[in-house]
């Protein structure tokens, strides 16, 4: 009999791993502490979390859910209370009409909500339509579950809209689902409320799904937000996806969760129940916390944001070769590199490795990306200043 130990790895996994994907930002994060314990100073500028501390009533929420017990099983779709916090929050957020309990469910995050619905709607050969570039999660799942990824363009030269005409070229009755995501990771572009009408109009003609990543929600530095669930026709076809890492700092809480018809979201919890059963009880109190108390750490975060955003994008558009439009939303800066090169890849490692700036090459979030690099600028001026001023450095030395 052979060994797990001994079975050559590839001769073990399943066909369906060959098929997934990964969030580069980890492993450039595992390669930029490796160079730390080695002495280097490195600028982080590669993982999507907010820099903050959660704040103060949140954790004091969490330490007390431990003291007072809430350290058992929970329903599988969260605790009653939290479920209808959500609901109420992100009805009023959004300004449309409270969804109920029943409409929620709350997992270990934004991500495995993803996981959980797309496994409930995908069988092999349907096709999902998601924007190019971004957020590797979607693809990785629907390839995955042995569907078929159908990309659409967004495009720099109208500050990262999708490309409508490429949109209404790729659906068709066999679409099940289009993925959207704004604000969005990597672009930090906001889609406009004709972008999102344009969706909802072939959502309706087609008979898709939209799944709107709204993750990013709370991170907006002009305008209103702007669910695509607020639109015409699109309630009951669209399931949000949001949570508590990004808006509340919270990223190593784990805990977000997606809003859907409740049919589906019955299903959902049901990969829940197969999968993690439930989210860490005292987790879910301080989400109830977060939702419950002041507003205003939330603002506070994103006003430095947007300072942060001020600081990065001047920096990045001062350096020969590079040109970054300004993001409306999200803590990314995309910035265009091909009068640098075409390499994106290689142009972050030398930059982690010769000046140790750690960013993420475009290419990570898809064919579309190639040619940009991705910095997260969930990082103080101080730290910003800096790498812009290493790169600045460092940029003339890259062999092109
Ligand atoms: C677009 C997008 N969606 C979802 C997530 C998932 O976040 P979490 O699982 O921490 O809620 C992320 C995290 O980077 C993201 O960028």
């Amino acid at each position: 009999m052979t060994s797990l130990a001994a079975a050559h790895h590839a001769d073990l996994l399943c066909d369906a791993v060959s098929r997934l994907g990964s969030e580069s930002a980890f492993e450039v994060l595992a390669r930029a502490r490796a160079l730390e314990a080695a002495g280097r100073h490195i600028v982080h500028l590669e993982i999507g979390e907010p820099d903050f501390d959660t704040p103060e009533h949140i954790k004091r929420a969490g330490i007390e859910a431990i003291e007072q017990n809430y350290s058992h099983y929970t329903p599988s779709a969260g605790i009653p209370e939290l479920r209808d916090a959500i609901a109420e929050y992100a009805a009023r957020l959004r300004g449309i009409a409270p969804f109920k309990r029943e409409n929620v469910v709350v997992g270990p995050g934004g991500k495995p909500i993803i996981w959980n619905t797309l496994s409930a709607l995908l069988d092999p050969g349907d096709e999902m339509v998601a924007a190019d570039p971004g957020y590797p999660a979607y693809a990785s799942c629907a390839s995955y579950l042995g569907a078929i990824l159908v990309p659409v363009a967004l495009r720099e030269s109208s500050e990262w809209q999708l490309d409508l005409d490429e949109l209404a070229s790729r659906v068709t009755n066999r679409t099940k689902v289009v993925v959207i995501n704004s604000p969005q990771n990597p672009t930090g572009g906001v889609l406009t409320r004709e972008n999102l009408s344009v969706v909802a109009e072939l959502a309706q003609k087609w008979g898709f799904i939209v799944i709107s990543d709204e993750i990013y929600c709370r991170n907006l530095y002009d305008g209103k937000f702007i669910s695509i669930a607020e639109l015409d026709g699109m309630r009951d076809r669209t399931i949000v996806i949001d949570g508590f890492s990004k808006a509340y700092a919270m990223t190593g809480w784990r805990l977000g969760y997606g809003i859907m018809p409740e049919g589906l979201a019955h299903t959902v919890a049901l990969f829940n129940n197969n999968t993690f059963s439930c989210v860490a009880t005292f987790v879910q109190r301080a989400g109830l916390a977060a939702l419950g108390g002041p507003d205003e750490p939330v603002q506070r975060m994103t006003r430095i944001f947007q300072e942060r955003r001020d600081a990065i994008i001047a920096g990045l558009n001062s350096i020969e070769g590079m040109s970054c439009k300004t993001p409306h939303g999200a803590f990314y800066a995309f910035p265009n590199v091909k009068a640098i090169t075409h390499d994106d890849k290689d142009l972050a490692r030398f930059l982690l490795e010769e000046a140790g700036v750690a960013c993420l090459g475009g290419s990570c979030f898809g064919e579309a990306g190639g040619g940009y690099l991705r910095f997260s600028y969930a990082n103080s001026v101080e730290n910003i200043t800096l790498a812009l001023e290493r790169m600045r450095e460092a940029i003339p030395k890259y062999a092109r």
